[in-house]
């Protein structure tokens, strides 16, 4: 154990229930009184009992309108609840079922649940538990319901082919200590402590996604321009063709920045506008069917970012491509735009003759820049061929 474990200190305190986290479950309910409006019940008293026959339980204080209805009916369902479900099972913690109907308010659907005569499931739900109540016993504050788990219901989309449950793509939410939470990575699996060690590093490769890829040019760009850009930033796609970058450049200045783009064509520039449309960000855009070399005419305003992915349109007419000339002297207009740490981002596609062009100017304009002004890096991927994209940064000093 490490020292600074060990001298920690600790301070008692009142006996409660600090046994965090817990789980957090809608439990749906009905009475034969109004079968037609089941109630919904947050709980966070709820727990595994027993495996076989499996049994859970929910404990309930008596006050709850639920109470009453499912000591009525013997039967709750309970539903596991994801981050979709998560605001819907906090308002269901802090109204009443004899006040309103929670389940029409919040618009939640409702699915007949597998064994249950009345109380139904939420659809949407990652997985629900059927209970048949066996033994109701009061303790003091609550009164603990101890449910027969009758049937498993498990939404499809969390089961592999082979019938296997993956809860680890469910977005589970936990209860701790008054708090909603997300569950963090998979740190193991049962009797990972004693596996060996290449069956650990194998199974563990299923639950952990990296962390962060080096795949192309393309991914370098984004993942600069997403660590450069910030809300209220004015920056420039010079390059818009299908939209994809002027599009993240409008997320990422959020709805005080500004974003100009640039392209030549008419097909660009309405597939960019329709795609910021269906973002809802078309309003951050200011879009120029006019060639990246009027930058300057254009934009008079200092930027953060500027971007250029050159070459053709995805899925248009290859002739229509970026040229050497015309893209050197926007890179130059960019370079004068940029504010005090702004960054130029350049995917090159060396693999057409234009675009080996461009890229052996690009790398000489950008090598000859004073190092002092600006910080350069030439990006390639040396085992990917020679016609792999690759990305030039340029970062403006001070
Ligand atoms: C996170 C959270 C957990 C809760 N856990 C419980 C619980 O375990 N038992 C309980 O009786 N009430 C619990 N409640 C309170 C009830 O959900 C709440 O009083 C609800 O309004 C009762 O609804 P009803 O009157 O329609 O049954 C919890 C509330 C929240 C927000
Ligand atoms: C590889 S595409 C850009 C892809 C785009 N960034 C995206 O995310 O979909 C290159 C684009 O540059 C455009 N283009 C060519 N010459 C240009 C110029 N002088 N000024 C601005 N855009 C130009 C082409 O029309 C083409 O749409």
């Amino acid at each position: 154990m490490e020292a600074s474990v060990r001298e920690k200190a600790y301070r008692r305190v009142e006996p409660a229930t600090l046994l965090n986290p817990t789980p957090v479950v809608l439990v749906s309910c009905a009475d034969s009184a109004d079968p037609g409006r089941p109630n919904l019940v947050t709980v966070a008293w709820t727990g595994t009992v027993n495996s076989d026959p499996p049994m859970a339980s929910i404990s309930l204080r008596p006050s709850r309108h639920s109470h009453g209805m499912i000591s009525a009916s013997g039967e709750f369902v309970i539903n596991l609840v994801d981050e979709a479900l998560c605001r819907a099972t906090d308002f269901c913690g802090v109204r009443s079922g004899r006040d309103l109907d929670k389940a029409r308010e919040l618009n939640l659907g409702w699915r007949k649940a597998e064994e249950m005569a009345l109380a139904p499931a939420v659809q949407g739900a990652p997985v629900s538990l059927s209970c048949r109540v066996r033994q109701i016993l009061p303790l003091g504050s609550h009164d603990l319901f101890l449910g027969e788990v009758r049937a498993v219901e498990v939404r499809e989309d969390l089961m592999d082919d082979r019938g296997a449950i993956h809860l680890e793509k469910a977005g589970l939410v936990a209860y701790n200590h008054g708090l909603y939470q997300a569950l963090g990575p998979v740190l193991g699996f049962f009797g990972y402590s004693v596996a060996r060690p290449e069956v650990f590093s194998r199974r563990m490769a299923a639950w952990t996604a990296p962390r962060w890829e080096l795949k192309s040019a393309r991914f370098l760009a984004r993942d600069i321009l997403t660590a450069a850009v910030r809300p209220g930033d004015r920056v420039i796609d010079a390059t818009m063709g299908n939209g994809h970058d002027t599009e993240l450049l409008c997320s990422l200045v959020g709805p005080g920045g500004r974003v100009y783009g640039f392209d030549v064509q008419p097909s660009a520039l309405e597939k960019t506008r329709g795609r910021l449309a269906e973002a809802g960000l078309a309003e951050r855009a200011t879009l120029f069917l006019a060639g990246h070399e009027q930058m300057k005419e254009r934009v008079s305003e200092p930027v953060q970012a500027v971007v250029f992915n050159l070459g053709w349109l995805p899925g248009g007419d290859h002739g229509i491509t970026t040229r050497t000339e015309t893209t050197l002297a926007a890179v130059r207009q960019a370079l004068e735009l940029l504010s005090p740490w702004g960054v130029l981002v350049i995917c090159v596609y060396p693999g057409h003759a234009e675009g080996a062009r461009e890229l052996q100017r690009l790398e000489e304009a950008l090598g000859a820049l004073p190092p002092r002004a600006y910080n350069v890096l030439f990006q390639r991927f040396p085992n990917a061929g020679s016609g792999a994209p690759a990305c030039l940064v340029v970062q403006r000093q001070r």
